[in-house]
C-alpha cells in the first residue's frame, strides 16, 4: 500500500530542490517551517494534489505582490522590484520568523487562496528551444507557407507569441553570438548553445497563421488577478526570470494577435480543438513541460491522438519534455551515454505521414541552454 509522505518531508525536499536551482529564500523558509504544525495546517484546506509547499508559498507571495504590507516583503526581491525598492535589507537575514508571522496575521486570506487556486507556470524561456524547433519544421515548406500552432498545456499562451521575443544564443565553445527574433523586444531571452552555434537551424522569421492554446485551467493574461497569480507562482529571488514573465504578460496584453485559449484536456479535447483551426496549411501541435502530468498510458494516448490528426493537413508533433517523466512518449535515446537522469528536457519532432521521431536537441528546462544534435541537421 502506498503511504503519503509527511508534509514536513515535502518541505525539506522542496528546500533541497529550490537550493539546487539557486534559490535562497524558499529553501530557508521551507526548512524553517517544516516542523511548524500551525503553518503546515494551512494546507489542510488544499485539495490533495495541491497539498504541497508551492501552493502555500505562492499564496503568501500573491498577497505580498497584491500590496499587503508586512516585514516579510523585505525578503522578497520580486516584491521589492514591483514596489520600486532597490535594497530591501531585512533586519533578520532568516525569513522564517517573518513568514510564520505573516501566515498567522493573514491566515484567513492565505487559506482562501490555498483552497481555491492551483499552482501554475508559463515559462517563456522555453521559447529558446521552441524557436529552432519550429524553424526546423518550417524549412520543409516554402517561405510563403504559413504554420498554424496548437500549444497543449498552454497556461497563459505566452509561448505562442515566441516570435515577439528577442533571442541571443551564445556559443559555449567560442563565445560567438547569434541574435534572432524581434530585436529590442522587452522579452529578451538568452541561451547558451552547447557547443556549436552553427548546428542550429537557420532562425529566419516564421509566417504563423493561427495560434491556439489548450489547457485544463487556462490563465487569462488580460485578467489582473490571474496574471498576478502566475507571477506569484514564481520564486521570489529570481528577479530576471520574474521580469521576463512580467514583460511577456505586458506583451500579450498589448498584442493585436493574442492567442486563442481553449479550456479542455490535451488528450480528450485535442481533436475538437484541432478541427476548429481553419485551413489546410501545416499544423504544429507542440507542448512543453506538461506531458509529465499524464500517466504513461495517457502519454501513449496523446502521441496516438496527435498522429491521428494527420490527414486533412500535414500535422507535426513537436515537444519539449523531461524524458524521465514521459516514458509513454516516443523519445529517441540520447546520442551520448549518460551517467543518470539530469535536469534536461528533450526537444523531439515527429513529422507527418508516420515519420520517425527525431531527437532534435536537449535543453535546460527553463531554456537557459540548448544542445542541438548534429544528426538532425
Ligand atoms: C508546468 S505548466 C507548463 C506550461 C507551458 N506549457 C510552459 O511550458 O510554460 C503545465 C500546464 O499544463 C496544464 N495541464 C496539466 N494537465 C493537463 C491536461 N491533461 N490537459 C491540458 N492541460 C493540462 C496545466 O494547467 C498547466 O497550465
Amino acid at each position: 500500500m502506498l503511504t503519503e509522505q509527511p508534509l514536513s518531508d515535502h518541505f525539506r525536499g522542496f528546500a533541497a530542490v529550490a537550493e539546487r536551482d539557486g534559490g535562497r529564500t524558499y529553501p530557508a523558509i521551507c526548512r524553517g517551517v517544516a516542523d511548524d504544525d500551525e503553518v503546515l495546517s494551512i494546507l489542510d484546506r488544499a485539495s490533495p494534489p495541491q497539498r504541497r509547499p508551492l501552493i502555500l508559498l505562492a499564496a503568501v507571495h500573491f498577497l505580498l505582490l497584491s500590496g499587503v504590507e508586512h516585514p516579510l516583503a523585505a525578503h522578497y526581491d520580486t516584491v521589492a522590484a514591483v514596489r520600486g525598492h532597490s535594497d530591501p535589507s531585512p533586519a533578520d537575514p532568516d525569513p522564517t520568523a517573518a513568514f510564520t508571522d505573516f501566515c498567522r496575521a493573514h491566515r484567513t486570506a492565505v487559506e482562501e487562496l490555498v483552497a481555491t487556486r492551483t499552482t501554475q507556470t508559463n515559462e517563456v524561456g522555453r521559447c529558446t528551444g521552441l524557436l529552432p524547433g519550429l524553424c526546423h519544421v518550417a524549412r520543409s515548406y516554402g517561405a510563403d507557407v504559413p504554420l498554424s500552432l496548437l500549444d497543449l498545456g498552454t497556461s497563459a499562451g505566452l509561448n505562442l507569441l515566441f516570435d515577439d521575443y528577442a533571442y541571443t544564443y551564445r556559443s559555449a565553445g567560442d563565445g560567438t553570438t547569434l541574435r534572432a527574433g524581434e530585436p529590442g523586444s522587452s522579452v529578451a531571452l538568452e541561451c547558451e548553445a552547447r557547443d556549436d552555434l552553427t548546428l542550429l537551424p537557420a532562425l529566419a522569421p516564421l509566417h504563423v497563421a493561427e495560434r491556439v492554446g489548450l489547457d485544463l485551467s487556462p490563465i487569462d493574461p488580460r485578467a489582473d488577478d490571474e496574471a498576478l497569480w502566475l507571477q506569484a507562482c514564481q520564486w521570489p529571488d529570481n528577479p530576471v526570470r520574474f521580469g521576463r514573465l512580467r514583460a511577456a504578460l505586458a506583451n500579450v496584453r498589448a498584442s493585436d494577435h493574442p492567442p486563442r485559449l481553449e479550456r479542455g484536456d490535451m488528450v480528450v479535447d485535442l481533436a475538437r480543438v484541432a478541427d476548429s483551426i481553419p485551413g489546410t496549411n501545416p499544423l504544429v501541435v507542440f507542448h512543453s513541460w506538461v506531458a509529465a502530468y499524464l500517466d504513461e498510458a495517457e502519454q501513449r494516448a496523446l502521441a496516438d491522438a496527435v498522429r491521428s490528426l494527420d490527414g486533412v493537413r500535414p500535422v507535426h508533433h513537436l515537444y519539449c519534455e523531461s524524458p524521465f517523466e514521459t516514458p509513454g512518449l516516443p523519445t529517441p535515446p540520447s546520442p551520448v551515454r549518460r551517467e543518470g537522469p539530469d535536469l534536461a528536457t528533450t526537444l523531439v519532432h515527429l513529422g507527418p505521414g508516420g515519420a520517425a521521431a527525431q531527437r532534435l536537441a536537449d535543453t535546460h528546462p527553463h531554456g537557459y541552454w540548448i544542445r542541438w544534435w548534429p544528426t538532425s541537421g
